[in-house]
């Protein structure tokens, strides 16, 4: 695994969306994996810069996303569908027909996790994947004893991740108990991932995944079993690791 630990929040979001840049730059058909949740904004915004000043092309890139709440539309402002065109897809030329985010708001579930591993084989799989990373340890929404071999699945979602994620709504009860999320295989087929965490709530996590073991309890370690991982660490969420 590559670390680079960059000063800070900016300082991290522009290396993010230099690697974004340079893969579409270097393959204008490229497909991008992409995260949601805080951590990458500040990426997207970055990308969005840097589509505005010098017009990098987004018409020939595809899109997959890592997860979706079940049960909301994707017109709700808190899905991931509403988050990924407010932050990123209406701000720059990306084909709305090659944007990939599993639907959570379907007769069958079962129908569409297969549906979207399917699309993933299809298309993908990505060239370049973003991660966030949960404070325990959950890479998309793959929660603590996930198989390293999962695909695309419904989760249930663990009361801490609902805690965190609760800021983007208007109260806890209205977080989802359930998520689809690619598998943590799913996440693996991917040619080139990189994992962005900042900020001191995410220290624990870093230093577990660099220094703990790799096991399912634990699903940001599978990533050691992939060879082309890059971990964008701000100094704040490193900061466990220097101290040692
Ligand atoms: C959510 C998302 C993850 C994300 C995680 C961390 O649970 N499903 O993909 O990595 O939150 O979010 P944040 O970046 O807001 O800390």
């Amino acid at each position: 695994m590559n670390i680079k630990v960059l000063k800070d929040y900016e300082e991290l979001s522009q290396t993010a969306s230099s690697y974004i840049e340079h893969q579409v730059k270097k393959n204008p058909q490229s497909v991008l994996g992409l995260a949601t949740g805080g951590t990458p904004l500040g990426t997207y915004k970055q990308v969005v810069q840097s589509y505005q000043s010098q017009g990098i092309d987004y018409s020939g890139v595809s899109s997959l996303n890592l997860d979706e709440y079940v049960g909301l539309d994707k017109n709700d402002p808190q899905s991931y569908h509403y988050f990924m065109k407010e932050h990123l897809f209406d701000h720059i030329n990306i084909q709305d027909e090659h944007t990939f985010i599993p639907n959570g708001k379907t007769e069958s579930l079962f129908e569409e996790c297969k549906r979207y591993e399917g699309i993933i084989d299809e298309i993908g799989p990505p060239d370049l994947q973003i991660l966030g990373i949960g404070e325990n340890g959950h890479i998309g929404f793959n929660e603590p004893d996930t198989s390293f071999e999962s695909m695309t699945h419904i989760v249930d979602l663990e009361v801490s991740t609902r805690q965190a994620n609760a800021r983007f709504f208007n109260s806890f009860d209205d977080v989802p108990k359930q998520a689809i999320t690619m598998g943590i295989g799913s996440i693996l087929k991917s040619k080139q991932i990189i994992l962005l965490a900042s900020g001191e709530r995410k220290a624990e996590a870093i230093k577990r995944l660099l220094q703990g073991p790799v096991d399912e309890q634990f699903p940001a370690s599978a990533l050691h079993h992939h060879n082309q991982v890059t971990l964008l660490v701000d100094q704040a969420s490193y900061q466990l690791i220097e101290k040692e």
